[in-house]
């Protein structure tokens, strides 16, 4: 059972004057999660992953818009969109990590703050797992802790936001 990560409550709720908006992005076979190699990526489906994100968003007083897609060309036409409508995108882009420089150009076009989470230790697998395309482009990356990941990852976006524009929380 994973609680919803919620420190820091108020702090991040009076900081900020309208709420923001983060876009959370899941790469192909996410949509498996629950039944695809537990072992490796956990128990948890993907829907339950989302209600995690969603009551940790609450807990930080941010919101969440979640995506799935299997195709690089939708993840890439997301990212464009997220512009004007969310402040910082979170990615598991799964095998899409290892290998699409399209969806490294679109967050490095759009200049959101991004950061990316990976349920597994990517580095601790297969060596084809250790390049990331998107770790040059990104804030920070979060990898190996399960569905926590996404909720660590979430936390660590929306403090890299609140410090961006409150610098005494550098
Ligand atoms: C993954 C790791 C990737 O190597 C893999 O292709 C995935 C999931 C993870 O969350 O651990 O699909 O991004």
């Amino acid at each position: 059972m994973i609680d919803p990560v919620g420190v820091e409550k108020n702090q991040v709720e009076n900081l900020q004057s309208s709420v923001l908006s983060i876009l959370v992005l899941h790469g192909p076979n996410l949509n498996l999660l629950g039944q695809r190699e537990p072992g490796i990526y956990g128990s948890l489906t993907l829907e339950a992953i989302n209600d995690l994100l969603a009551a940790t968003a609450k807990n930080l007083g941010v919101e969440v818009v979640t995506l799935q897609s299997n195709h690089e060309g939708v993840l890439v036409d997301a990212i464009h969109g997220a512009v004007g409508k969310h402040q910082g995108v979170l990615i598991n882009a799964g095998a899409y990590t290892h290998t699409s420089v399209a969806l490294r150009d679109a967050i490095a076009a759009v200049s959101l703050p991004a950061v990316e989470v990976h349920l597994s230790n990517i580095y601790r697998r297969e060596e084809f797992r250790h390049h990331s395309y998107l770790a040059a482009v990104v804030v920070g990356q979060i990898s190996g802790f399960g569905a926590r990941s996404y909720l660590l990852g979430l936390q660590a976006l929306v403090h890299h936001l609140q410090a961006a524009s409150s610098p005494e929380l550098k």
